[in-house]
């Protein structure tokens, strides 16, 4: 028995050290000691065996068995400790290799133009409001005094979903929305920032672009009112030096109404090629509310009057930063767009 126990120390000893694998002890463990296991068979045997060698062998067999255990353990550290090191060699970090660039994301200068707009507004008193990008021909067209047939509507080479609703042509559906749902209260101070559609595609206009509508409705609300906020916002937005011109225009919305130029924001009113030589830019439409839109929303023109205003946030972007084509902004080139 004693011999027996001397092959079995001899022949553990080797397999504990050639285990490559927690696993491979966790099998070795239960082959010397587990219940089942080699040392653990001869400890349970004493009482068959010889009654003088009872002390000797069951010295012999415990002490194999604390130590197979220890052995066991310290193996399984040593695996640790290499698995440790090699992951350690695998994940070292270089610290001299060249970083991995990556592109930083940035607002999109239609958003930048888009906030500073509102920011502008809100600063002189508006709220925004919104209104939906699929609208009724009632809200784009009958309710602004622009009747079926009229040509006015012409103005607005529009998409038609059916015969009674649009992808909207621009925001003013918005002014009639909103009055419609505060009147009879007062005073109405919006704007109304958003997507617009229109049949047109070349290199300054683009079916889908962004316009920003104002409205102002209150007792006594006179052009003088309309001027001075549109004087506030050009300086704002190009400088303290931009003036204003308006000239009479029509929209079928608004009585009188006006086109409004800043002075050219490229030679300051010198006159060059971007304004053709007049030293004024064109940006946006305004007028007086007409008394029909103001009834049809539920207002009373003989008590209350308002201004109204609607740009293109493209043409303005396209004039601060000097782009000289509309498509620019919707190709997604990360050269054009990180420049702003
Ligand atoms: N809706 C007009 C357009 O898209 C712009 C406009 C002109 C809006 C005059 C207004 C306005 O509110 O008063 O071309």
């Amino acid at each position: 028995m004693l011999k027996k126990i001397e092959e079995l120390e001899r022949q553990a000893k080797e397999t504990i050290k050639a285990a490559t694998d927690p696993k491979a002890l966790d099998d070795l463990k239960i082959r010397y000691l587990g219940k089942r296991g080699e040392i653990t068979a001869i400890l349970r045997s004493m009482g068959q065996q010889p009654e003088d060698m009872k002390p000797l062998i069951g010295q012999k067999a415990n002490e194999l068995k604390d130590q197979l255990e220890g052995l066991i353990e310290q193996k399984r550290q040593e695996l640790e400790e290499l698995h440790r090191a090699q992951k350690w060699e695998e994940e070292k970090l270089d610290v001299t290799l060249p970083g991995t660039p990556f592109l930083v994301g940035r607002k999109h200068p239609i958003t930048t133009v888009m906030e500073e707009l509102k920011d502008i507004f809100i600063g002189l008193g508006f709220q925004v409001a919104e209104g939906p990008e699929v609208e009724w021909d009632y809200y784009s067209f009958e309710a602004l005094n622009i009747p079926v047939e009229h040509p006015a509507r012409d103005m607005q080479d529009s998409f038609y979903i059916t015969s009674k609703i649009l992808l909207r042509p621009h925001t003013s559906p918005v002014q009639v929305r909103v009055m419609e749902e505060k009147q009879p209260e007062l005073p109405v101070r919006i704007i109304a920032p958003g997507k617009v559609f229109r049949r047109d595609d070349d290199a300054t206009h683009s079916p889908m672009f962004h316009q920003i509508e104002g409205l102002a409705v209150d007792r006594g609300i006179t052009f003088a009112h309309l001027k001075g906020t549109l004087q506030v916002f050009a300086r704002e937005m190009f400088g303290e030096q931009q003036n204003i011109r308006l000239r009479p225009s029509y929209f079928p919305f608004t009585e009188p109404s006006a086109e409004v130029d800043i002075s050219c924001v490229m030679c300051e009113g010198e006159g060059c090629r971007t304004c053709e030589h007049t030293g004024w830019l064109e940006i946006l439409g305004a007028g007086m509310v007409h008394p029909n839109v103001l009834k049809i929303s539920g207002y009373d023109p003989a008590e209350v009057t308002g201004f109204a205003f609607g740009m293109g946030i493209e043409r303005i972007a396209m004039l601060k930063y000097g782009i000289d084509d509309i498509r620019l902004f919707y190709v997604n080139d990360h050269r054009m767009l990180s420049q702003f």
